[in-house]
């Protein structure tokens, strides 16, 4: 065969070579130790010098030309098959980044941020007690004397043991006994003669007592106002500014309708008005009041009163200058009323699916709840 078919031949099968491992075998069959150029050269030294003037320069330039065109096809292949790499790997940026879960504020934490923010534009301060507390200030101090039916009514986790002092300990069943902590340790600093107080007490409760909408471990927060001339008036202005702010909305009515409480008198307890939209019930608005409740109506969400005299003297302040208001409330029920939970239970079962769905954001929130726990008794 003459050499410039064989060198066509071998640049044919180069181009068409559609891998780097064909294009190498060709490269072996063509300028390998045995390949058919390098055969060809071999014979170069047999050949007379004139016809070696002749051939040597035909068959090397070739095995020249054969090894460039290996050189620049294996280099093409490269490229395309880097391409295709690059092309099938390629990170597409624009996709949302999978989710991070940071864990989530529980709904009792935030709504105990959101109240203690609005009562401390009221010029409330938090004040806190112990969940173990003795059954003088969880009770007696309340003038709820030991025979009292409202002992009873309260489903006390009483302790077996009594306390150093021979104290009846249980684990408090309302925060009111933060009341009493705080009127003695205020009675204790003026050395009797009492000042004005201003105070929440958010916290944790405990009742034996289990369904939907009750859970042995429960949320309240208590609030006090002791001054000088303080009456219920300012007791529903204080209510509504707050249940208007909590509930974020202005058309909000509240309803007071006597009641009875030991640590009160008189005592009221409060109702918020609903409306009914959609199937399901909004507070305020303005089917507020309707009876039946299928329209609208009122329901109860705390507990409140002008203090008991008793109260103020057991605390070793002069109920004849001192007097104010106090109320008690459910805080899981607000969470629920707001964020629309039906079940009580769910709050407190540690399911993360839950605490992800009914959850806050931690970035978004402050950190009062975080900044209340773990500190000690009544600021
Ligand atoms: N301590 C009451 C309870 O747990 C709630 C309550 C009612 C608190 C009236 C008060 C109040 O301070 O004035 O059921």
């Amino acid at each position: 065969m003459d050499i410039e078919n064989i060198q066509n031949d071998y640049l044919a099968r180069v181009e068409a070579a559609a891998d780097i491992e064909s294009l190498d075998a060709i490269r072996v069959d063509a300028i390998g130790k045995k390949g058919e150029i390098s055969l060809l050269l071999k014979t170069l030294g047999k050949m007379t010098p004139e016809e070696r003037n002749v051939q040597g320069p035909i068959i090397n330039g070739a095995r020249t030309m054969i090894a460039d065109v290996i050189a620049a096809r294996k280099e093409a292949l490269e490229t395309a098959a880097l391409n295709a790499r690059l092309a099938s790997e390629r990170l597409d940026m624009s996709l949302p980044a999978p989710q991070r879960h940071s864990g989530s504020v529980h709904p009792v934490s935030q709504v105990m941020d959101e109240l203690t923010e609005i009562f401390a534009d009221l010029g409330f301060a938090v004040a806190q007690g112990p969940e173990v507390e003795d059954d003088w200030r969880n009770f007696t101090a309340l003038n709820i004397p030991e025979t009292h039916p409202a002992r009873a009514m309260h489903d006390t986790f009483y302790f077996p043991d009594k306390d150093a002092q021979e104290r009846e300990m249980l684990l408090r069943t309302h925060t009111s006994p933060v009341q009493i902590r705080t009127m003695m340790d205020v009675a204790k600093r003026t050395d009797g003669k009492g000042e004005p107080i201003r105070i929440i007490a958010p916290g944790r409760t405990y009742r034996s007592d289990s369904d939907a909408t009750h859970t042995p471990m429960f949320h309240q927060v208590e609030g006090l106002v002791i001054d000088k001339a303080i009456h219920m008036g300012h007791l529903k202005w204080t209510l509504e500014t707050f249940v208007r702010a909590f509930f974020e909305r202005d058309d909000i009515e509240l309803r007071l309708r006597p009641s009875y409480f030991p640590f009160t008198e008189p005592s009221a307890e409060v109702d918020v008005g609903f409306s009914v939209e959609k199937g399901k019930r909004i507070i305020g608005g303005d089917r507020q009041g309707k009876e039946g409740g299928e329209n609208g109506g009122w329901m109860e969400i705390l507990g409140s009163g002008m203090v008991n005299p008793k109260v103020i003297e057991n605390c070793g302040l002069d109920p004849n200058e001192w007097q104010g208001f106090a109320f008690g409330c459910g805080i899981d029920r607000l969470a629920m009323l707001k964020y629309g939970m039906d079940d009580l239970r769910a709050f407190f079962d540690g399911d993360l699916r839950w605490a992800r769905h009914y959850g806050f954001d931690a970035h978004d929130v402050p950190t009062l709840s975080g900044g209340l726990s773990g500190k000690g008794a009544a600021a």
